[in-house]
């Protein structure tokens, strides 16, 4: 018998373990505080909430039928309605039309790759960038390029250019009005969809809003005539567990993506799609407030401790949102090599490596605040800066290059 590996599809052997879920298998000392994951907070997700909702509509017999039974492909049209209310309501007018329900917003990327994008095509992103996304563009074999590159090369046939204007993953920071301006130009001079990446968008701690690219372009256009594809999910608002995202784009292009979701798993889960509908209203009016309050604090938190414990060899973004911090640390420091160290020493974080699809950014890291206590994170810098220390003056060798 042939070998099971000689009988996978090239796709298939195209996509690479995430680096981050690798984390957790990292031996590490006991009561290792872990700065890397990006999760959100378990013990606020809204359980009272979705177990009241559930109950509700299980002991209703029209409504447990409605929610156990198949829906439509595109998912459920109240939660539809519902979505694209508050797309209008966030200066994105569309209608239920044009969005269609995902199993988060990981596999609204991967639709829309399997949309646009064959082996080879150009696929421009931002450095660094979501490392979900990279695997995603990698699985299907296209050749990624940094959006600074495309900008100085113009003419380059791109098919798509994917990126976050707020609250970026690894880095936190987001872009300004002009800066979301010329994604949306570039996109137009290369004739490349630009697909908007907007799963922090609930969580702005300070500073006034600024319209979303696609809220930017809907200035211009009709949703019909748009090129910017937008891209958000319930993880951060609600949980990660309900896997519910969502994309808004043209009709045309919701249906053809309707046709690639039927057939990978034909819907969203009915059950999960109806109990979303019917919390909305209480996620984004009393619920998602409360989140922000208490991730806010976390970040303060956060930018408090680097300023204490790290010298001005070490920068780090200022977030105004999300769940994140980048840190640049000197440029003989490899985080990569460092991480088993810091494990052993109590914290973890994300290599800067893994946000990059050449390898680059190996002294930098990226740390998240939004899981772990105000003690812990206080605690896990600390301990971070004594590691960085340590490879800065070389004492252990291992972790810094020449
Ligand atoms: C930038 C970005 N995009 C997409 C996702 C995937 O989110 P979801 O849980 O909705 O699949 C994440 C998850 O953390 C993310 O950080």
């Amino acid at each position: 018998m042939k070998t099971w590996q000689s009988r996978f599809s090239p796709y298939a052997t195209r996509i690479a373990p995430s680096a981050i879920f690798g984390l957790a298998a990292m031996p590490r000392a006991a009561d290792t505080i872990n700065l890397g994951p990006g999760e959100p907070n378990a013990t606020l997700f809204p359980a009272a909430k979705l177990s009241e909702i559930v109950s509700q509509t299980l002991d209703d017999p029209d409504a447990a039928a409605r929610a156990l039974q198949y829906t439509v492909n595109a998912g459920d049209p109240q939660l539809r309605e519902r979505i694209s209310d508050y797309m209008c309501a966030k200066g994105m007018p569309c209608s239920p039309r044009n969005i269609l329900v995902t199993s988060g917003a990981q596999q609204a990327l991967d639709l829309l790759t399997e949309l646009l994008v064959v082996p080879s095509a150009r696929v421009a992103v931002q450095t660094p960038t979501y490392p979900g996304a990279l695997g995603i563009f990698k699985a299907h074999g296209a050749d990624i390029m940094s959006i600074e590159q495309l900008q100085e090369d113009p003419a380059v046939d791109v098919a798509m250019i994917y990126a976050a204007a707020e609250f970026h993953n690894p880095t936190g920071t987001s872009l300004s009005l002009d800066e979301r301006q010329a994604l949306i130009d570039l996109a137009r001079t290369t004739d490349a969809v630009l697909v908007e990446d907007d799963c922090y968008e609930t969580m702005r701690y300070d500073g006034a809003p600024v319209p979303t690219m696609l809220a930017l372009e809907l200035r211009e256009h009709t949703i019909e005539s748009a090129r910017t594809i937008y891209v958000s999910t319930f993880s951060k608002s609600i949980c990660p567990g309900l896997r519910v995202g969502w994309i808004v784009a043209p009709a045309t292009v919701i249906d053809q993506l309707t046709l690639l979701k039927q057939s990978e798993d034909f819907q969203a889960g009915t059950l999960v799609q109806v109990c979303v509908a019917s919390m909305m209203g209480f996620i984004m009016q009393q619920h998602v407030p409360m989140l922000r309050d208490v991730y806010r604090q976390r970040r303060d938190t956060m930018l408090a401790a680097l300023s204490t414990h790290f010298g001005a060899d070490v920068q780090w973004s200022k977030p105004s949102g999300g769940f994140f911090v980048w840190l640049t640390v000197p440029p003989h420091v490899d985080t990569t090599a460092l991480l088993p160290r810091a494990a052993q020493a109590g914290v973890t974080y994300v290599p800067g490596a893994a946000f990059s699809h050449e390898g680059a950014y190996s002294n930098a890291l990226r740390l998240s605040y939004s899981s772990v206590s105000l003690e812990r994170i206080t605690e896990g810098v600390r301990r971070l800066a004594a590691v960085v220390d340590d490879a800065r003056s070389g004492t252990k060798g291992a972790a810094t290059h020449a």
